[in-house]
C-alpha cells in the first residue's frame, strides 16, 4: 500500500522566491522519504535539474536549497540554450548510518510519476552511480544514466575548460594555456577531469583538496601538479583560479586576498552575494559566472532526451559554444561597465521570460 503524500508548499513567506511555478513536499512514511521538488520556470521546456541527497538540520533549509538551486537551473538552461526549464529535487537524508537509502530513493523515483508533469532529474551532491541505477529502475525521467551520457562531471570539466579559453582570449588576446598558472580548489569529479584537460596544454597546475585520497589520486595521475593547503589556495598568485569544491567562496573577507586575474570554476553559487560580483569587477578580476562555466553537465544530461537519441558529438560541439557565450558576456561587461554576473543574468532572463510553444 502506498504511503505517499505530495502537497503544494506555499512559498509566499519567502519573497525572494515568488517566481516559482510549483513547489512540492513529498513524503512517504514507509521508506522514510521526505523531499522537496521545486519547479521554477518551464517557459523553455519541461523541468530538469539534479536531485540532492543531504542531511539538513532543519526542513526549511532543504526547502530553501531547492528554491535557490531550481531558480539557478532556469538561468543555466537559458544560457546553455537547452529547451528545458529549471527545477531541483532535494531529499532530506537521515543522519549518517540511519535509514535505508535504496528504499528512500525507490520511493522518490516512484513519486516522480505522480507530479502531473515531467521532472527530468539525476545526480547531484550525495548521489552516486549506484544511486542513479536505483532511480532508473523505478522512473523513466532519470538522466545522467551510466549506459547513456554517464555522470555529468567530465562534461562540466570540459565546459569549464572552454570557458577558461574564452576568458583568457578576452583578457590576454590569446586562448593559449602555455605557461599559465591555474589553481584548482577541489580535486573531485570535475577537478580531476579538468586537470587532465589542462595538463595537455602546457599549463602549470596547482591543486588543493581536504580529502587526502583525492590529493593522492591527483599526484598519481598528474605528477607535476603542485599541492597547496586548501585554506590558502585562493591567495596564490595565478592566471586563473578555479573553484571546483563548494559554493559561497567569494565574500568581503576572501576577495581582498585574491591574487588571480580570472576566476572560472565549476562550483555552484560561488558569489556569496551579488555585491561580491561588483567587488570582483572593481578589483579587476575577471569572473566567469559559475552557471555559465559549468553548464556542460546539463548539456550532456539534456541531450539524453534528444528525439534522435544521445550524441556525444553534438554534446561536444554544444559545450564548445560556451567559449563564445563567455566572450559575448565579457564583451558586454566591458562595454557597459557592469559585472559579468549581471550581464549573464540579463541574457538568461531575456531567453527564459519568452514563452516557447
Ligand atoms: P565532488 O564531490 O566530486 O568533488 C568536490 C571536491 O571538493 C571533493 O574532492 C572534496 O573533498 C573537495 N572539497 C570540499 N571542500 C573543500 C575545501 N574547502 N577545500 C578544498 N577542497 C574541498 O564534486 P564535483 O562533482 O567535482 O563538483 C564540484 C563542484 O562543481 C560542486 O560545487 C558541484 O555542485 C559543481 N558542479 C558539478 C557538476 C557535475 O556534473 N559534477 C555540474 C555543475 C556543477
Amino acid at each position: 500500500m502506498s504511503n505517499l503524500s505530495i502537497t503544494s508548499v506555499d512559498v509566499n513567506t519567502f519573497p525572494e522566491f515568488d517566481t516559482h511555478k510549483r513547489v512540492l513536499r513529498i513524503e512517504d512514511s514507509a521508506s522514510g522519504l521526505l523531499a522537496f521538488i521545486s519547479i521554477h520556470n518551464t517557459n523553455r521546456g519541461p523541468a530538469i535539474g539534479g536531485t540532492r541527497y543531504w542531511h539538513y538540520q532543519k526542513e526549511e533549509d532543504a526547502l530553501r536549497d531547492s528554491l535557490r538551486l531550481s531558480r539557478a537551473m532556469t538561468y543555466k538552461c537559458a544560457i546553455a540554450e537547452v529547451s528545458f526549464g529549471g527545477a531541483k529535487g532535494v531529499i532530506l537524508a537521515p543522519k549518517d548510518g540511519e535509514g535505508d537509502k535504496d528504499a528512500i530513493l525507490t520511493a522518490y523515483a516512484k513519486a516522480l510519476a505522480e507530479l502531473g508533469e515531467p521532472f527530468y532529474t539525476g545526480e547531484d551532491v550525495g548521489l552516486n552511480e549506484h544511486d542513479i541505477q536505483i532511480l532508473e529502475q523505478h522512473s523513466n525521467t532519470i538522466v545522467g544514466r551510466p549506459k547513456v551520457g554517464g555522470l555529468p562531471a567530465r562534461w562540466a570539466a570540459l565546459s569549464v575548460f572552454y570557458a577558461m579559453e574564452g576568458a583568457l582570449a578576452m583578457q590576454t588576446g590569446s586562448a593559449s594555456f602555455e605557461g599559465k598558472k591555474i589553481a584548482i580548489k577541489g580535486l573531485g569529479g570535475v577537478g580531476i577531469d579538468l586537470c587532465a584537460l589542462l595538463e595537455k596544454t602546457g599549463a602549470k597546475l596547482i591543486g588543493a583538496d581536504i580529502v587526502p585520497e583525492r590529493i593522492e589520486r591527483a599526484l598519481k595521475n598528474h605528477p607535476t601538479i603542485e599541492i597547496v593547503d586548501s585554506a590558502i589556495i585562493h591567495t596564490i598568485e595565478s592566471d586563473i583560479y578555479s573553484p571546483c569544491a563548494m559554493g559561497n567562496e567569494f565574500n568581503k573577507d576572501t576577495i581582498p586576498n585574491l591574487k588571480t586575474k580570472i576566476i572560472c570554476g565549476a562550483a555552484n553559487n560561488q558569489l556569496t552575494t551579488q555585491e561580491d560580483g561588483q567587488a570582483l569587477f572593481e578589483a579587476g578580476i575577471l569572473y566567469v559566472p559559475d552557471y555559465v562555466a559549468n553548464a556542460g553537465g546539463l548539456i550532456s544530461v539534456a541531450d539524453e532526451l534528444h528525439p534522435l537519441g544521445y550524441s556525444q558529438e553534438r554534446v561536444e560541439s554544444d559545450i564548445k559554444r560556451i567559449r563564445n557565450t563567455v566572450e559575448k558576456i565579457i564583451e558586454t561587461s566591458i562595454r557597459d561597465s557592469i559585472p559579468t554576473g549581471e550581464v549573464a543574468d540579463a541574457l538568461a532572463e531575456e531567453r527564459f521570460q519568452k514563452t516557447y510553444d
